[in-house]
């Protein structure tokens, strides 16, 4: 191990800053958040990420079960991520060090071959559930009970399940949060595909459900939006619904329908839309997102073309906006940090959308 050159410049957690722009640098630790769609992290091949500011690398070992360690070597500090999976391990690129899951070095292959003690990274606890791998970046125990239920994505139909998507947001996760509770800018930032101006008008519903926080909307007798106009064609006319729920620090399950004025929300047809909100750092967001369709009601010869156009629609429609979120630069008190603020605080009210403005 000695007499190797010591030149590597290792991806390394950059310290929270600290500005009059919105900076945080005090995330919610303890709790669940995605790393990644599990479809993006391939067999015999380590993923790097930046997630709370801090550099992880992720792989699976042999038996497909995912691991995540401090993406920094022991040893030299290189980044793990470009090193390469040896069965249940991860071997440095830098001087094949091998790391297994719980972060112990248990192969050393120069010299005399002894493995330090103190040759150790950090492990993260892992978890794939719901077609996401979801990671628990906290100091204490890791809480299975707390990764939030996003059972539509189990649906064995896929052309109901849009493409497992994401963007990354050059904007803190709270304003994505504050734009996704607060839908009464589809009438004008999306416009004519998810909604118009008939849907100005609205009822409004805020709501405390246990641990979450659900934001219901309702506009009556309005134009069909685009995206909703391919899943319900021949219905100019709709009465169209959405409830979002927010479950901190990130995570939001969007439930959105359209049926014919006057009759059942349940008889009209829709979607689940899933938005995975990850801080990379206190100013870039990882955002993954997908869509499930509930009580289909086109022909299934016509789902797969109709699944293909939602994806398209709605990575338009959740880009488009990066551009007016990154700049706002003001410090906007959010509902994340109300509640950290004040964890036992509810709020259940009901109001027109024109009080609300
Ligand atoms: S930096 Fe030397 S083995 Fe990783
Ligand atoms: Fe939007």
């Amino acid at each position: 191990m000695e007499g190797v050159p010591v030149n590597v410049n290792p991806r390394i957690a950059q310290p929270a800053r600290n500005s009059k722009a919105m900076i945080t640098g005090a995330f919610v630790r303890n709790d669940w958040y995605v790393a990644m769609w599990g479809d993006d992290l391939p067999r015999e091949q380590v993923m790097g990420r930046t997630i709370l500011n801090e550099a992880v690398a992720l792989f699976r070992k042999a038996d497909g079960s995912v691991a995540a360690l401090a993406d920094r070597c022991a040893h030299r500090f290189a980044p793990l991520h470009m090193g390469k999976v040896a069965g249940d391990r991860i071997q440095c690129a830098y001087h094949g060090l091998e790391f297994d899951g719980a972060g112990t070095c248990l192969f050393n292959p120069h010299g005399n071959k002894r493995v330090p003690p103190s040759a150790r990274v950090r492990s993260y606890p892992l978890v794939e559930k719901h077609r996401a791998i979801w990671i628990w970046m906290g100091d204490k125990p890791a809480d299975l009970s707390a990764i939030p239920d996003f059972g539509p994505l189990d649906t064995p139909e896929q052309s109901h399940v849009t493409k497992l998507d994401w963007i990354r947001i050059k904007a803190n996760y709270e304003l994505v949060i504050d734009n996704l509770l607060d839908l009464s800018h589809t009438s004008y930032l999306h416009d004519g595909l998810l909604g118009n101006q008939d849907m100005v008008d609205a009822e409004i519903t805020v709501e405390q459900v246990g641990d979450t926080v659900v934001v219901g909307r309702r506009s009556m007798n309005s134009t069909i939006p685009g995206l909703f106009a391919i899943q319900m064609p021949g219905h100019p006319r709709v009465d169209k619904w959405n409830t979002i729920r927010w479950t901190a620090p990130g995570n939001l399950l969007l439930r959105s329908g359209v049926h014919k004025p006057g009759t059942d929300p349940e008889t009209g047809t829709g979607y689940y839309g899933i938005h995975f909100l990850t801080p990379e750092t206190d100013r870039t967001t990882l955002y993954h997102f997908t869509a499930v369709r509930w009580n289909v009601l086109t022909e299934e010869s016509a789902n797969e073309q109709i699944r293909e156009k939602i994806s398209v629609m709605r990575r338009f429609a959740f880009a488009q906006p990066a551009r007016v979120r990154s700049t706002i630069k003001a410090r906007t008190v959010t509902p994340t940090r109300i509640k950290a603020l004040n964890p036992a605080s509810k709020i259940i009210e009901s109001r027109r959308s024109a009080s609300a403005l």
